[in-house]
């Protein structure tokens, strides 16, 4: 699926009744396939960006294609349904349920999704060992370390086999050698056929992905392709 992003503007009202700009006028194609980053200072409007992608904000004008489907003339339900289907999301909180472990954390959107987890036990086991996180999945997500809880959620995103990763920070507060795992985790699975869109500070992703939009203010200044 491509997604194609139409003027796109978002602001909100602030309590003292001042808008404030989030994005302005973006125009942007993911296509499939692609590893693409937004990389901008704090504020920017990358998560912003990332939730109009996503389908969980609505923009205040302009229009998301998700392939044929405008989202703004899609029901609420069918842009659920495509998103649990098509998306892996990375949270810039990574938001574990506490109460279970982490391999049940990962498992999870298995049972959203109604896909049998006896069905994806094997490909469980190979997620696992490629992210080498095989000695922490018994463990409950409280007693993580920083880069144990990204590789975490990217597992979790990763398990109903999506066909776009969408991962908001997934290096922040990393020493050099966790952030190059992901990286490395991030362009394997790109070489795969994975479509992964990232926002980030880390403007070393520019070296990884395919094409780097700089953010500034809600705008894009810079596109840079490889
Ligand atoms: N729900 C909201 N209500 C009001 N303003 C908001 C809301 N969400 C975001 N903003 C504002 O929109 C702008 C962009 O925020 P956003 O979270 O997209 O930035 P960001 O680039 O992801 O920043 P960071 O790098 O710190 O995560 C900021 O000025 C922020 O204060
Ligand atoms: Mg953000």
């Amino acid at each position: 699926m491509d997604i194609k992003l139409i003027n796109i503007s978002k602001s909100y009202l602030s309590t003292d009744n001042n808008y404030i700009v989030s994005l302005e006028n973006i125009n942007i194609d993911i296509y499939y396939g692609n590893y693409i980053s937004f990389v901008g200072p704090s504020g920017s409007g990358k998560t912003t960006l990332l939730n109009i992608i996503t389908g969980n904000l609505k923009p205040t004008s302009g229009e998301v294609y998700w392939g044929k489907y405008p989202l703004s003339k899609t029901s609420d339900k069918l842009i659920s349904r495509l998103r649990r289907e098509k998306f892996g999301i990375v949270f810039q909180d990574v938001k574990f349920i506490n109460e279970i472990s982490v391999k049940d954390n990962i498992l999870l959107p298995l049972v959203i999704n109604y896909i049998p987890v006896s069905s994806k036990i094997k490909y469980f086991e190979t997620l696992v060992e490629s992210l080498k996180i095989s000695s922490i999945i018994n463990k409950m997500p409280y007693s993580l370390s920083g880069g144990e809880k990204k590789k975490i959620a990217i597992a979790r995103a990763l398990i109903t086999n999506p066909e776009i990763l969408v991962a908001d920070e997934p290096t922040a507060n990393l020493d050099d050698t966790s952030a190059r795992e992901i990286f490395h985790i991030f362009s394997n699975l790109n070489k795969l056929g994975l479509t992964i869109v990232v926002a980030t500070h880390d403007e070393r992703f520019g070296l990884y992905c395919k094409e780097t939009y700089l953010m500034k203010k809600g705008k894009i200044e810079e596109f840079k392709s490889r």
